[in-house]
């Protein structure tokens, strides 16, 4: 969790820092901080709050400087005040820091250092690191970049750190243990930052680090080592990255923007891999491992949040298509229960970001009882993608919004076309099935479309329901995992207690909160399990819940029941998720908005969780 962003060059660092922070304050919003190197001077300013409160306290002040770094904070240690914002001070503040991750072992080290006689001004575990560094550097009267090598070694944790020090002002280090940090190569200007945002306008050349590495930019030169002292060369890639992909594009949130584009970004995640006219379906990621997919006994799939619930789908489709047996797993869960697994287990791990701790160990843990690992990932480049042994990219392109909305879209059409090929090679589908799935899904961007036209409608269904304390979301077969994500979607942004259920388990519980103050959201469309659903609709009515119901096109049945229906266009029973999502989306931003939420930035998320 957390943004990091800094500069060494000629221009100005302050300005560059604070879009930066702005960019990457998806990823915590709790406090922002900034540091200054200035005529021998370090200039630190740091308030709890969003960046937008940093800098009107920074305001007046000396904001000089051509080198400098910032910070925007998920606490994990330590309240989101002032005093525990980044940046950090060491002891004697000559050296400052700023971190992303967590330093397992701070509070042995803590207790070392304060029985040497130093003192703490934070509650935070990365002030610890930054007095250890000072700690080791007198000690071992060694460089500031040994300092930091010799530190990091005997470091527990996760960690992207820069570090700047008021005696060199030509010199940035930065280093990171599983959490993101890229560098930006421009002419004789550098870049440090958690993601490419805050880079993509200056340079498009960037180097990812790798964990345990470290990097230093001293005198306009970039070297890069590792913890144990090899010195590497700068793997200097290009950027795909498009500035407008990163901004708001004229829509009040992100994450109304991100709705909006999953026409495109559905097609994106499809694109050059399927032709229906052809019957050609090729997903490069599996091509390799196509015969063990297709020989596996059986496919584990380990994520968190909206990418669980899109792997929920999966297992719908994979278990539907394929024939092979699923297992969903809470990445968090699996990877600390001594699970069982066999070598001809395949193991799908699916995440927008890349960088979600629980399902990088989940990773790391499938590896190592000798799995097969196959990463479905959004951001290029990120970490997941680089742990597993395959994959496939979302192309999704940047999503902003806390709330992921275009990411599972994407997730769930790539996952189809996995289901597919696998189906195909194993001969589970007629041929037939096949070619009418491919053209479905080619229409799919059209029906998203069709019902983001709804727009309005929904608007005013939202408003009818924006004092609601408790909603239930309900759907059977395809439509179940729908229910958790529209649940979700629900309460991370309007922070309204919503639930998800399977429809027909709802009687051997939840049934006993149905009242007329009850809205009960139904995923009723045509297909498998509709008349169930529809005896599930019946069952709420009885008890007087309000029915808001996503139906098919056309439908008769359900309209004369539901308080309210939402339709969407018809489409094959596996693919409804992809559109039927949609309206959940809309419905939750409404209220969310309705009700003066920070749709983008809710509050106590933070987009990727770095942390476990
Ligand atoms: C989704 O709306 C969430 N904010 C969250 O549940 C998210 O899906 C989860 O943290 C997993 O993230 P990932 O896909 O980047 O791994
Ligand atoms: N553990 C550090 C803190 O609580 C860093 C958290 C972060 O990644 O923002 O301040």
């Amino acid at each position: 969790m957390c943004g990091i962003v800094a500069y060494i060059g000629k221009r100005q660092a302050y300005p560059i820092i604070v879009k930066g922070l702005q960019r990457l304050e998806y990823r915590g919003y709790d406090s922002a901080g900034v540091a200054l190197l200035h005529q021998g001077q370090m200039n630190i300013y740091k308030k709890a709050g969003k960046v937008t409160d940093l800098i009107k306290f920074a305001e007046g002040k000396e904001l000089n400087g051509n080198i400098g770094m910032g910070h925007t904070r998920w606490a994990t240690h330590g309240e989101p005040n002032d005093r525990n914002a980044h940046p950090h001070w060491s002891e004697s503040t000559i050296f400052s820091i700023i971190h992303n991750g967590i330093i397992e072992n701070y509070a042995a080290l803590k207790e070392a250092l304060k029985s040497k006689g130093h003192t703490f001004t934070s509650d935070t575990d990365t002030e610890v690191l930054i007095h250890f560094i000072e700690d080791i550097y007198y000690a071992e009267k060694v460089s500031l970049e040994e300092a930091v090598r010799l530190a990091l070694g005997e470091i527990v944790g996760a960690y992207a750190i820069v570090i700047l020090s008021k005696q060199d002002p030509h010199k940035l280090i930065a280093a990171r243990r599983a959490s993101p940090i890229v560098v930006g190569v421009g002419t004789d200007e550098f870049f440090v930052a958690s993601d490419a945002s805050p880079i993509v306008e200056y340079t498009k050349n960037v180097v990812y680090l790798n964990d345990n590495e470290i990097a230093l930019i001293d005198n306009g030169k970039l070297t890069v080592k590792t913890i144990e002292n090899q010195v590497k060369t700068p793997y200097i890639q290009e950027l795909e990255l498009q500035l407008e992909a990163i901004e708001k594009g004229g829509y009040d949130h992100f994450m109304l923007k991100e709705i909006y584009e999953q026409p495109r970004s559905i097609w994106d995640s499809m694109r050059g891999r399927l032709d229906a006219k052809t019957g050609h379906l090729r997903m490069g990621g599996i091509a390799e491992f196509e015969g063990k997919f297709a020989n596996a006994k059986r496919i584990i799939i380990c994520a968190c949040g909206t990418s669980w619930h899109a792997g929920l789908v999966a297992e719908y489709l994979l278990e539907d298509l394929c024939r092979i047996p699923v297992e969903v797993e809470y990445a968090s869960e699996f990877r600390y229960r001594n699970p069982v697994l066999f070598e001809d287990d395949v193991v799908i791990a699916i995440s927008q970001s890349g960088e979600t701790a629980d399902t990088l160990a989940a990773i790391e843990l499938a590896k190592q009882k000798g799995a097969t690992i196959f990463g479905v990932c959004n951001v290029v480049g990120a970490s997941i993608p680089r742990a597993t042994h395959a994959g496939a990219y979302t192309h999704a392109g940047p999503e902003i919004g806390v709330a992921s909305t275009k990411a599972f879209t994407a997730q769930v059409a790539v996952l189809t076309l996995i289901a597919l090929q696998i189906a195909q090679k194993k001969g589970t589908i007629t041929e037939t099935r096949f070619r009418t799935l491919l053209t479905e899904l080619e229409a799919i961007p059209a029906k998203v479309e069709a019902v983001l036209k709804q727009n309005d409608a929904i608007k005013e269904l939202a408003a009818r329901y924006v004092d609601s304390n408790n909603a239930l979301y309900l759907g059977r077969g395809y439509g179940f995992p729908v229910a958790l994500e529209g649940a979700l979607k629900l309460k991370e942004i309007s922070y309204i207690h919503a639930e998800g259920y399977p429809a027909a388990e709802m009687k051997h519980g939840p049934i006993a909160l149905i009242d007329d103050a009850m809205p009960v959201v139904v995923i009723a469309t045509k297909g498998a399990n509709f008349e169930k659903v529809v005896s599930n609709i019946q069952e709420v009515k009885a008890r007087k819940g309000r029915i808001i119901a996503i139906v098919t096109e056309g439908d008769k049945e359900v309209r004369t029941m539901a308080d309210h229906v939402i339709e969407i266009p018809e489409t094959d029973d596996i693919l409804v998720p992809l559109v039927s999502v949609i309206p959940l989306q809309l419905f939750s931003y409404h209220i969310a908005v309705m009700r003066g939420c920070n749709v983008d930035q809710p509050r106590n998320l933070a987009k990727s969780v770095t942390v476990e």
